[in-house]
Formats: C-alpha cells, sequence, structure tokens
C-alpha cells in the first residue's frame, strides 16, 4: 500500500478520519520512511515503539529547539524570515538549558506534590458528573471533558472562576487555529495569534503580579517568585512561558484522553462494567486511557547533525515526526494493540513521551483521569451514543471536539 504523507500530518485528514492507524501498521514493518507532503516541510516517520525510544533518549543528536509541531509551508516561510512561530518554552529547549529550567517547577509535580491536589481533583471530577443531572442528553466534550482539566489547572495557575470561560476561548484559539469551527471568525491568522497571546500575557501578568505581593501555597506562587538553582530570579517572559507551558500542555490533552476515556467505554460497556465491579483497575485504566489514546499524537525532533539511522541516512537540519500514538499500538510491545483493555499489564506506553521531555504533568494528569473515571464507573449506569463523535482538525494533539452522548444515572 502507497502511504500518502499528508494522511500522516494533514490537518484536515484528522478532522475526518481521526488517527491514521492502518497505514501506520504499515509503516511499523520498515526502517524511518521520510515522507514530503505539498503543503507542510518534508519529514522522516517515526513509528516504531523502539524508535521512539532511542531517538528520544539522544537530544544530542534529535533536538527540540527548531520547535515540536512540523510546520505548514507558511509557517515555515516565516520562521526562516526570523519571525517567533511560538513562544519558546522548556519544551522548545534542549540540554543542558532544558534541565536548569525545568528543574524550577519539577519540585511541584512530583506525585508527593500532586497529592495535596487530590481534594481539588476529586471535587472538580465529582462537580462535573453532578451538574448531568440524573439522565438526559449532552456533549460529553464541551460539558464534562472540557470542563473538569480547566477547574484543575485553573485553581493551581490561581485564576478565578470567573475568569475559566475567557482562559477556555484563549487556550482553544491558540492551539486549534487549524481548526475553522475554533478559530476567531474572519480575521487574520497572525493578527489573531498575536491578540491572542497578549490576552494571555495580561491575564498571568496580573496573577504573577499579585503572587510576587501576596504569596500562597499554590503553583502560581511557586513560578511567580521561581529562582534557579544559583539564586538568580526567572525573566518575566520566562514566568509567562512557563504558565503558557503548564496550561497549553496541560488542558487539551487531558481533555481528549478524558473523552477518548468516554469513547473507549461506549464503544466497550464490558470495559466499564469490570472498571465498576473492581475499583481497584483505575490505576491500569489510566494507563490503558493514556495509550489508547494517545491525545498528543506527535512530536518532532531535528537532527543536529547527520546521522545514520537503522541504515538510514539523515541529514543534519531534517525533521522527525515521532508518532507516539503509533508506538502505543506496535504489536511487538503490545498484546493485541487495538484492543481496549483496562487491566492491560505490563504497559509501557509512549503517550506521556520518553526520556529527556517526558511529561511534566504526568501524575497530574494520572490524577485528573483517575477521579473522573471513578465518578463515571460508580456513578454512570448506562450511557450511548446520541450522534456521532466529530474529530478536531489537528494532527498534533488530536481528539474529539463533539462527542454527544444519552446517559442515564444510578439513583444512589
Ligand atoms: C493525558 C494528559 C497528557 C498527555 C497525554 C501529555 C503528553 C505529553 C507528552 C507526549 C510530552 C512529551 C513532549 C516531547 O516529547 O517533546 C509532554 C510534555 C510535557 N507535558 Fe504533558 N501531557 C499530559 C498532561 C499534562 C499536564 C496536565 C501538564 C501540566 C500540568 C503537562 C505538562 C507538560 C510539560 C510542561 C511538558 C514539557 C516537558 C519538557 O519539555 O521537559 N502535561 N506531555
Amino acid at each position: 500500500m502507497g502511504i500518502d504523507g499528508l494522511d500522516l500530518i494533514s490537518p484536515v485528514r484528522y478532522g475526518e478520519s481521526g488517527q491514521p492507524h492502518a497505514q501506520w501498521e504499515q509503516l511499523r514493518k520498515e526502517p524511518l520512511q521520510y515522507f514530503e507532503t505539498e503543503d507542510r516541510e518534508p519529514f522522516w516517520a517515526v513509528t516504531r515503539h523502539a524508535d521512539i525510544m532511542e531517538i528520544s533518549s539522544r537530544p544530542e543528536d534529535f533536538s527540540n529547539s527548531n520547535g515540536i509541531v512540523v510546520l505548514s509551508n507558511e509557517q515555515a516561510e516565516r520562521r526562516a524570515k526570523g519571525y517567533p512561530v511560538q513562544m519558546k518554552t522548556i519544551i522548545e529547549m534542549d540540554p543542558p538549558d532544558h534541565r536548569v529550567f525545568r528543574k524550577v517547577a519539577s519540585g511541584y509535580f512530583t506525585p508527593r506534590g500532586i497529592e495535596r491536589l487530590d481534594e481539588i481533583v476529586e471535587t472538580s471530577a465529582r462537580t462535573v458528573i453532578d451538574r448531568l443531572g440524573t439522565e438526559g442528553e449532552a456533549d460529553f466534550v464541551e460539558n464534562v471533558a472540557q470542563k473538569h482539566p480547566l477547574r484543575v489547572l485553573a485553581t493551581i495557575l490561581g485564576i478565578e472562576p470567573h475568569q475559566e470561560e475567557q482562559l477556555l476561548e484563549l487556550t482553544s484559539q491558540l492551539l486549534a487555529s487549524d481548526d475553522p469551527e475554533l478559530r476567531r471568525q474572519g480575521e487574520d491568522r497572525h493578527e489573531a495569534s498575536f491578540d491572542l497571546m497578549m490576552d494571555f500575557f495580561n491575564m498571568f501578568n496580573t496573577i504573577i503580579a499579585d503572587r510576587r505581593a501576596n504569596p500562597r501555597d499554590d503553583l502560581a506562587s511557586m513560578l511567580a517568585n521561581a529562582t534557579f538553582e544559583n539564586g538568580e530570579p526567572l525573566g518575566d517572559i520566562e514566568t509567562l512561558g512557563y504558565y503558557l507551558i503548564i496550561f497549553n500542555a496541560g488542558h487539551d490533552t487531558t481533555r481528549h484522553s478524558l473523552t477518548g476515556a468516554f469513547q473507549a467505554f461506549l464503544d466497550h460497556p464490558d470495559e466499564l462494567r469490570r472498571l465498576r465491579e473492581d475499583p481497584s483497575l483505575l490505576k491500569s485504566a489510566v494507563e490503558e486511557v493514556v495509550r489508547y489514546t494517545a491525545p498528543v499524537n506527535y512530536m518532532k525532533r531535528t537532527a543536529t547533525r547527520d546521522v545514520v539511522y537503522d541504515g538510514q541516512d539523515i541529514s543534519e537540519g531534517q525533521i522527525l515526526a515521532l508518532f507516539y500514538a503509533s508506538g502505543n499500538r506496535d504489536e511487538t510491545v503490545f498484546e493485541g494493540p487495538h484492543r481496549f483493555d483496562i487491566g492491560r499489564s505490563p504497559n509501557r506506553h509512549l503517550g506521556f513521551g520518553w526520556a529527556e521531555h517526558y511529561c511534566l504533568g504526568a501524575h497530574l494528569a494520572r490524577a485528573s483521569i483517575k477521579a473522573l473515571l471513578a465518578q463515571m464507573a460508580s456513578r454512570i449506569e448506562s450511557m450511548e451514543h446520541a450522534g456521532p463523535a466529530e474529530y478536531v482538525s489537528s494532527s498534533f494533539v488530536v481528539g474529539p471536539k463533539h462527542l454527544p452522548v444519552r446517559y442515564k444515572m444510578f439513583d444512589h
């Protein structure tokens, strides 16, 4: 089967047909393949679990500094002219800087650090499920999946509940700018993203000023007053960059994994019953949700020198797309990789990446997903599709933008 590079990377294709699992299955049989498409940068497709791990473990050869997204021709042209395409945050850094910057917040995101958020996470999950009432029909993206991570992240970043809607609007505009439904209507694309960025900065600047004057025991205060190991304070732009990456990296990813969880349980009602009967499966269910849904579809790396990899010549400056979603279905690692199995063990998935840039928020994401799965299993008696799911036009952070569901809750 010939594979069209657009199948792998075109936002429109993902919007129409979801992740290209059949194409990836073909590609996993071959060494890395190079794809040129008419509207994006050319890239090497990295689809096997072992190759993703190896390449992620060699930041000196495969760098994040050239960005994490395969650019459209238009974006690549802007970058070549020196315009910034994205703000530089830890995810676009390499060692040694990356390790210095990551340390600033990594203490907060340890399992012990996250334990103190248990109450926030559980209250948020309970509240979104409470709002569904006793039975009815709802879009589970809008009413459940996006509300829960928003509440959790807004709380740790010091955003007041009345600002959540504005924040949601800003972030969905910024992140889903390939999707026409989610973009600001009728605006010039670049002007719109500049305005959005300014709105973001203004919101976070107010919080930073407040937390510098009145520090509390939260992440917002920690970032506002953060210093490097040598005692130097973070600059203003660096502090804002941290807010931006935590919110951006945390929101849509968790939202899509939650919607993906609902979809998976709608399609596998036996697994929902299994979870309800045995809540000790919650932990492995969370890992399976992240493996199966893989909301971070890929991340880009750029070769820092000419490298021969598995017999292929990769030239300095060439781009590689690490398809985590493909690695998570690698048949040499996962038995029955397309099966959704909440008891799967072992489950060495790559949904949170690997090595140098392993997801900083993984423990928080796990806690958020676990709290919602617990509510879902114990309170939803039945649910079924109430219409077709629609997908965001994005090949980067992927998932449904609408998931209509008919549901009924238990009486208790
Ligand atoms: C299910 C939800 C999530 C998924 C699937 C996910 C996935 C990922 C992946 C695959 C990476 C690796 C990037 C790379 O290889 O370059 C990453 C990095 C990162 N994630 Fe997550 N993430 C999730 C939730 C979160 C949350 C809740 C936060 C913050 C509170 C967060 C913050 C970050 C940050 C800051 C990085 C960059 C780390 C670095 O460059 O060292 N993520 N995430």
